[in-house]
Formats: structure tokens, C-alpha cells, sequence
């Protein structure tokens, strides 16, 4: 009896190490991403705009609540293991058992009873002020397709399309000027996360979601399809590029114009409008009008090539034109079988397209 005592307490004790060091471990790993850098993907607790900000406060209030919770259920349990522990020469008989008592049951009754409530008003508050939000006079209007794997963008009042790059003006001193999200799908179930901007909200085929966004400080914001939806789900990464209101005003006017005809590069249009790339891609102002893949109009002024995976240089543009299969395996763009001229060429011809 004594032995088997001995040995449970070992086991026991080997447990808790191991959960306390797994704990460790899982802090560590999330400590930098959460707390180190401002502009962290994951960084859900520096909230940038709203309705983040708000989400933020009711999930701490929570989180304050649980933590007093935890703290006054843990301490109780601990004070009981040390202060009742099996001590030598105990006679191992049962303490007093006590049965219906009502001050007891009254008690943890009414008290979670309560707590709940407090939360239930709480977070149907939050709710509420999010999901009621009416666009102001002047709130931008846009779009967003999830797709294997990109996301397009459209700003039907403004006549521009573009592609995994959203551009938003911040509400600064020329009063709120919120972006207003229609959620949409091409195919299957993706999410729209932008951690310091919002919560998430799916895109779901045949079905329209709303959300919106008000940031106030400019800057670039990053985010991730948080919904799996295939191979590359991974790689499906948002960007959300918060401008002064004069500075978006600016790019509305740039990106409004119809794609430029630079004469150095006929070679590549040739090539490009030769092949099936006019299927899947729309330029403004030309012939290419295929809707499957992203615009390609002002395909320049984006940072990234395919959904955030590499930066936007000649070399990058280039290797895709290639064989797309290598940079972003199982998209829906295939290697095209060009030859190394029209390659060449090609990169050549889109990077005109400023
Ligand atoms: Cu789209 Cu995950």
C-alpha cells in the first residue's frame, strides 16, 4: 500500500514537470509573435483599429474574469491538497462527509449564474456595436473573392479591381472614413483575418458576408486566410495597406487609369496576348479580359507575387512566368511551356504594367 503510494506520487510529480515545462515552451513560442514586434501577423493584442480595439477590451474583461476564477479554484484546491494531506499516523479513515447543505448549493448555484450573465451582456454588447455598424455617409464600398488561393478585390464604386493587396484610407482629421467588406467566395470556405484590424469572418460559396474596418494610423497590415481551403492555404496572405486619406485618393487616381502602353515592350504583349494568358487575366484597356486569375492592370504596384508568397521583383516575376509550379505548388496558374524568349519577354511586357 505504502509503496504503490510511493510510486503514484512519482508518476504524479513527473506530470506536472512535464506540463509546467510544455507550458514554458508554448509561452516562449508565442511570446514574441504576441508581444515583440508591433506589425506581428499574430499579434491580436496590439490592436491597431477597430473593431479589434473593442473586441480586445470585452476578451480581456473575459479573460480577467476566467483568470479570478482560476485563481480562487486553484488556490482552494492547493490549500486543501497541503493543509488535509495524508500525514504518518493518520488512522486512514474518512473525514465527515457532508450532504445537502443549502448555503453550499445556493452558493455555486447563483454565483456562476451571475458570472455568466455579467459575460452574456458583455459580449452581446460588443456584438451588437459591430455587426450594427452603419457605413457613414462616405464609407468605401469593396468587394473580397476568396479563391484557390488569392484573394480578389474589387471597389465597385470606384471601377478598380486588384488583387491580395487592399488598399483603405484611415480615418484621420478629415472625420471616419470605415471600409465596408462584402465577403464572397469563388469556391470554397476561406476567412479574411487581419489580426489588428478585425476578428475573422468566413467567405462562404453562395453566401454574402459583411464585415468592416476603420483603422486610424497608416501603415501595412498583415494577415492569412484562416480557414483551411487546400494546398496552399498557408499561402494565402492578406495585406491591408492603410493610407492617409489624401495619399488613397492619390492611388484611387492611379489605379483608375486603364493600363499604360509603354512601346518598349511589344515583343512581350505579342507573346502575351499570343497565349492562353488572356483566359485568366484581365488588363484594362485591352483585350485580356479572363477573370480567373488576378488583374493584371497595375500588377506593378503590388509588393507581392502570388498571394504574399515573394516579393515583387524582376527575378521573382520572372520565375513565375516560368513555371508558377515551382514557386506556389498546386496553384491554379500551370507551367505554361514557354520557351526561355518569351519568358523574357513576358516579364518583360508585365512589368510595364505599372
Ligand atoms: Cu483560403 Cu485558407
Amino acid at each position: 500500500m505504502r509503496r504503490q503510494l510511493f510510486g503514484n506520487q512519482r508518476a504524479l510529480r513527473g506530470f506536472f514537470l512535464l506540463m509546467l515545462a510544455l507550458i514554458c515552451i508554448i509561452a516562449l513560442g508565442h511570446g514574441e509573435p504576441v508581444f515583440g514586434i508591433d506589425g506581428g501577423v499574430t499579434n491580436i493584442f496590439k490592436p491597431l483599429a477597430q473593431p479589434a480595439q473593442e473586441i480586445k477590451e470585452t476578451s480581456f474583461l473575459v479573460l480577467a474574469v476566467c483568470a479570478v476564477i482560476f485563481v480562487v479554484v486553484a488556490g482552494l484546491l492547493l490549500y486543501g491538497l497541503i493543509r488535509f494531506r495524508h500525514r504518518a499516523g493518520d488512522d486512514g479513515s474518512e473525514p465527515p462527509q457532508v450532504y445537502g447543505s443549502n448555503q453550499i448549493e445556493l452558493a455555486w448555484t447563483v454565483l456562476p449564474v451571475l458570472i455568466v450573465f455579467v459575460l452574456i451582456l458583455v459580449t452581446s454588447r460588443t456584438i451588437a456595436d459591430i455587426q450594427d455598424r452603419k457605413p457613414p455617409q462616405g464609407t468605401l464600398q469593396t468587394t473580397i473573392v476568396g479563391h484557390q488561393w488569392w484573394w480578389e478585390i474589387r471597389y465597385p464604386g470606384l471601377n478598380i479591381v486588384t488583387a491580395n493587396e487592399l488598399h483603405v484610407p484611415a480615418s484621420d482629421g478629415r472625420g471616419p472614413r470605415p471600409t465596408f467588406l462584402k465577403l464572397q467566395s469563388a469556391d470554397v470556405a476561406h476567412s479574411f483575418w487581419v489580426p489588428q484590424l478585425a476578428g475573422k469572418t468566413d467567405l462562404i460559396p453562395n453566401r454574402e458576408n459583411l464585415m468592416w474596418i476603420e483603422p486610424t494610423k497608416p501603415g501595412t497590415y498583415l494577415g492569412n486566410c484562416a480557414e483551411y481551403c487546400g494546398t496552399q492555404h498557408a499561402r494565402m496572405l492578406i495585406r491591408v495597406v492603410v493610407h492617409s486619406s489624401d495619399e488613397f485618393d492619390r492611388w484611387v487616381t492611379e489605379q483608375q487609369k486603364n493600363a499604360s502602353v509603354a512601346t518598349n515592350a511589344d515583343e512581350g504583349r505579342k507573346a502575351f496576348f499570343a497565349n492562353s494568358c488572356v483566359n485568366c487575366h484581365t488588363i484594362r484597356g485591352t483585350s485580356a479580359q479572363g477573370k480567373f486569375g488576378p488583374d493584371l492592370t497595375h500588377l506593378m504596384s503590388r509588393e507581392m507575387l502570388a498571394a504574399g508568397v515573394v516579393p515583387n521583383t524582376p527575378d521573382n516575376l520572372r520565375r513565375w512566368v516560368r513555371d508558377p509550379q515551382k514557386i506556389k505548388v498546386g496553384c491554379l496558374m500551370p507551367n505554361m511551356q514557354l520557351t526561355d524568349q518569351e519568358v523574357d519577354h513576358i516579364t518583360a511586357y508585365l512589368q510595364t504594367l505599372k
